[in-house]
């Protein structure tokens, strides 16, 4: 299958995620809640979704976490606090460095991550209005430094969490930062 091909239809099913209501039955905040993410949205469209992978990546000259290292990493980050916005940031940024699987790792993210601000801090993030590059610059950052994404995240936070249409353009939103 082509990539763009791929990419669309884990679009559906991402859309069927949260149509379906099976958004509600995913564990927050946990690796397996991720996993759980990964699996519904990359099924049968990866071999690895929902999985660990077993080699070492990089982005933009960044080394995510050795492979090696991954199952010692993970239940460490998820007992990480999410009680408030800035660990749950901060929660975010750990598990981006840890960058769990192969490929879909933000897109499957954003969504954990929409998940923690909903059930802990009754917000989601209005990502229609997150600007692609600002976004991608301060993950960039974010290693080193997570204000830059903080702040940005912060400004577009909304208590609207039932409103469909920040949902659903926000996933499409997501889909298009990774184009
Ligand atoms: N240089 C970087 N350093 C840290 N994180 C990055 C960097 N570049 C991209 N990212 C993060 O990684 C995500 C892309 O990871 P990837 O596994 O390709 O997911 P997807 O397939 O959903 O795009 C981006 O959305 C961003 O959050
Ligand atoms: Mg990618």
């Amino acid at each position: 299958m082509k990539q763009n091909e791929i990419d669309s239809l884990s679009l559906l099913k991402a859309y069927e995620l949260f149509e379906s209501g099976k958004i509600d039955e995913i564990e927050v905040g946990t690796f397996k809640g991720l996993s759980q993410i990964h699996g519904y949205i990359f099924k049968d469209l990866y071999d690895f979704a929902g999985k660990i992978r077993e080699v070492n990546i990089s982005k933009g000259g960044f080394r995510f976490a050795n492979s090696l290292y991954l199952k010692e990493i993970l239940p460490k980050i998820e007992a990480l606090s999410e009680q408030n916005f800035d660990q749950i940031v901060e929660k975010y940024v750990e598990m981006n460095i840890a960058h769990p699987f192969l490929e879909g790792n933000g897109r499957a993210m954003r969504i954990w991550l929409d998940l923690m601000l909903k059930n802990r801090i009754k917000m989601l993030i209005n990502w229609q209005n997150v600007d692609k590059f600002r976004y991608l610059q301060a993950m960039e950052r974010s290693p080193v430094n997570d204000l830059e994404l903080k702040t940005l995240l912060r400004a577009n936070l909304t208590d609207k969490i039932n409103d469909r249409e920040i949902i659903f353009k926000g996933i499409e939103q997501s889909y298009f930062y990774e184009q």
